[in-house]
């Protein structure tokens, strides 16, 4: 089924919908104030190395409890893209399947918001990033039918985002299962490569801010050299969990999906991320953050979710 939506998208590009607002309520005035007190998650010294040397982790079942709630949130999305922010239809009109996306919502989608203050992410996050903070940058949304065709081209996810630094990374939870030939693949160890790519546009492939200094050309063919490179991936069952950096590099091979996939990401942003503006549209595509090149992205935006105790 499409919606208008895809009739007006811009080329994968996320449509502006509502405007985006600072978030509020009463997990924020605690935060002010000092006195939020955030989940804990235990994660092992083993899998924090684990992550620190390949940019990717995966947490059997880490968030299984979390699955009816988030399928709930993305329920009202779907319902209603245009009730709720940046919602995108990346399939062309004349593609089958449908692959929709929407993000910037956990302040408007209870279950969404539920997760960032008490599922214990921000502390998995924190550690995992080795960060003497987890402040949140936003959540994701995706739902891809059964049928869809593209596939995802390999990519980074820093450039697409209006940050800089090393210590950026998304916490993946699965809504439904997934086969492990139809499941992300994430290159080993790319994160570390010092190396940042053009991102591409999601519908067409083709490279965008070519004109942006930094880039280190467009990412290299990861599938036609697979030998070069260690790849992970994971058959996913509900509630699984991944967590990679924004430098890691991943991608799908497959372009028809059997089944119906969706997924809940949460993206987290450590002590060195700073803000940085691009000339494209990034993701979240923010306008007038009142925020200069380098600058620590703001906090009443971004909330400080979790800090190290210890
Ligand atoms: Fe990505």
């Amino acid at each position: 089924m499409k919606t208008d939506t895809s009739s007006a998208n811009k080329e994968g590009f996320n449509q502006w919908t509502i405007p985006w607002s600072a978030p509020s309520g009463p997990e924020i005035d605690a935060i002010n104030a000092g006195t939020f007190q955030p989940v804990d998650f235990e994660i092992s010294d083993e899998d924090i190395a684990s992550y620190q040397r390949d940019g990717v982790l995966f947490l059997k079942g880490a968030f299984r409890d979390w699955v009816e709630p988030l399928r709930k949130g993305l329920e009202r999305n779907l319902a209603s893209p245009e009730s709720y922010r940046f919602p995108a239809e990346s399939t062309s009109a004349d593609a089958p399947g449908r692959f929709f996306d929407s993000y910037c919502n956990w302040n408007l989608i209870p279950e969404f918001e539920q997760f960032v203050f008490y599922s214990g992410a921000a502390a998995l996050a924190g550690k995992a990033m080795q960060a003497s903070y987890a402040q949140f940058f936003h959540e994701h949304v995706f739902m891809k039918e059964a049928g869809t065709q593209r596939p995802t081209p390999f990519h980074q996810d820093i450039p697409y985002y209006c940050v800089s630094g090393d210590q950026g990374i998304s916490v993946y939870v699965a809504l439904d299962p997934v086969d492990e030939d139809m499941a992300v693949k994430y290159v080993k160890g790319s994160h570390r490569w010092g190396k940042t790519y053009l991102p591409k546009v999601w519908l067409t492939d083709a490279d965008f801010n070519v004109d942006d200094e930094g880039y280190d050309g467009a990412v290299p063919d990861i599938m036609g050299h697979s030998y070069l490179y260690d790849l992970a991936h994971w058959q996913l069952e509900p509630g699984d969990t991944i967590l990679f950096d924004f430098k890691t590099i991943h991608g799908t091979t497959e372009g028809v999906m059997r089944d119906k996939r969706s997924a809940f990401s949460t993206r987290w942003m450590g002590d060195d991320m700073r803000y940085l503006a691009r000339t494209g549209e990034t993701s979240p595509p923010y306008i007038n953050t009142e925020m200069e090149n380098g600058d620590r992205m703001r906090e009443d935006w971004f909330p400080v979710i979790w800090r190290r105790q210890d």
